[in-house]
Formats: structure tokens, C-alpha cells, sequence
């Protein structure tokens, strides 16, 4: 996966098209269920709109992600942000329960994730989830791949959507017993149709193009879609698949 382009995020950006992420998250949150007076670690916090809300619940919270934009977003909020990537994240011991939410899918090296996850925890500590699953954006991912196979470019994808088996599997080699675990089909409405959400999110498949090279496939893959994706009122609907999970440490 080394030579796929890193994913670029934009603040404004994130905040005008994917503001439904942590919407949908409030989801994810009631399975994490804080309590007041734990300490949480919520990994890929993104700009904190749910660390908030843990704390809002009553709990500590330390977010960190690898965008500087966002964390900067978070930290303006009066988070306790911080800039890291999850692959090096080097706590130990200290958080009664790790929350990720629409972040584990752009993770290079999930194995090294779930080994720093489990060190950050204590023993009987909870990890709980969701992110893209087996089959997430099918449709999208599709369209991408065809779209740049056509016209001679490269198709690389940086997203990481397991399946349950899969998933599993690392959970328990990384010491977790599983409460729950499922794969949640979410057809997923887009605010700012599909344009947006491929500016936002699409980086990596289009870093390496120059502008009209960009703009023109983008357009391309949105034409593709719009029968699929697109009702005969331009509203937009993206075919998510969330992998829904909660653990705890044994
Ligand atoms: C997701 O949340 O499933 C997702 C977001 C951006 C790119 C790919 C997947």
C-alpha cells in the first residue's frame, strides 16, 4: 500500500460534505454507552464533533487523528486533540474504553492499530465501532475503477472494508472477546450529492492527475452513478456498508 497517495483532508471542506458522519455516529456512541468519570480514547476523532458528546456524557476523552487541519478543528473546541497517527499511538494502560467511528477503513496496517488499541486499554476494557464494511461503496469504488482503467490510469485504493469473519479474527487475535459484531447495510444520504463526497473523500484514487484530468473523470464517475445513485430529484444516496462492533479485553 506504500506507493497509493495519503489521503488529504480539508476542514471546510469535510464540514460542508461529510457533517452526516458524526450524525450517523450518535449511533455508535449508544453502544459505547460512557459513563461519567472514564477515560476514553477516541481514535480518528476527526475535527471531535463526537468526542464531544462523550464528554457531554460525562467521560474524559483524548482524541487523536493524523489530519492537522482537523485536530486543529478540535482543539479550538477545547478537546484534548492530538496529532497521531493510530499506527503509532504509544498509550498503555489508560483508557477504560476505545471509540472509533468512519475511521479503522483508512487504516494502512489495521494489525498495528489493534496492537496499539489493546495496549492503550486496561484489562476489561471495551472497543467499540464502526466503520466501512465488505461491500461498502461498492458502486462508487466500481465507477472509480472503471472510469480510470478507461482512460489508462492507475487504480489503487486505500480503503480497508473487512468482513465480519475478517474483522473477528483480529479482534480475538488481539486478545478481545466479542459481544457483538455485524455488517449493517446503510444506504447513506448526501447532502451535497455525489461531487461532494468525492471531493472530500476520493483523494487518493485522483491525487496524481493533474486538475482537468481530475475534474473530468470526477464528472465521469458522477454520470456513471447517477442512474444507480441519483433519484429524479438530485438526491444522492451512497451504498454504505458499516461494520458495526463492540469488544471488550480479556
Ligand atoms: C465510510 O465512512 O464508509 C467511508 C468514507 C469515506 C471513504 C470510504 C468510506
Amino acid at each position: 500500500m506504500a506507493d497509493i497517495p495519503l489521503q488529504r483532508w480539508d476542514a471546510a471542506g469535510y464540514a460542508r460534505n461529510a457533517r452526516f458522519v458524526a450524525e450517523h455516529g450518535l449511533a455508535v456512541l449508544d453502544l459505547l454507552a460512557p459513563r461519567a468519570g472514564e477515560c476514553v480514547l477516541d481514535v480518528g476523532c476527526g475535527d471531535g464533533a463526537l468526542s464531544r458528546e462523550i464528554e457531554r456524557l460525562g467521560a474524559a476523552v483524548v482524541g487523536v487523528d493524523s489530519s492537522p487541519e482537523l485536530v486543529a478543528v478540535a482543539k479550538t473546541a477545547g478537546l484534548d486533540a492530538r496529532l497521531i497517527d493510530a499506527h503509532e499511538m504509544a498509550f498503555s494502560v489508560e483508557f477504560d474504553a476505545v471509540f472509533t467511528n468512519a475511521a479503522l477503513h483508512w487504516m494502512r496496517d489495521p494489525t498495528r492499530v489493534l496492537d496499539a488499541v489493546a495496549r492503550a486499554l486496561r484489562p476489561g476494557g471495551r472497543f467499540v465501532g464502526e466503520f466501512g464494511g465488505h461491500g461498502n461503496v461498492a458502486a462508487i469504488r466500481t465507477a472509480l475503477a472503471a472510469v480510470l482503467t478507461e482512460r489508462g490510469f492507475a487504480v489503487a485504493s486505500p480503503w480497508y472494508f473487512p468482513t465480519v469473519e475478517e474483522f473477528a479474527k483480529l479482534l480475538q487475535s488481539h486478545g478481545f472477546a466479542i459481544d457483538a459484531i455485524a455488517l449493517v447495510p446503510r444506504p447513506t444520504a448526501l447532502p451535497t450529492g455525489l461531487r461532494g463526497w468525492l471531493d472530500t473523500f476520493a483523494h487518493p484514487f485522483v491525487a496524481r492527475l493533474d486538475a482537468a484530468q481530475r475534474a473530468e473523470v470526477l464528472a465521469a464517475v458522477t454520470d456513471l452513478l447517477s442512474p444507480i445513485l441519483c433519484d429524479s430529484e438530485d438526491n444522492w444516496t451512497a451504498d454504505y456498508v458499516r461494520l458495526r462492533f463492540s469488544a471488550t479485553l480479556t
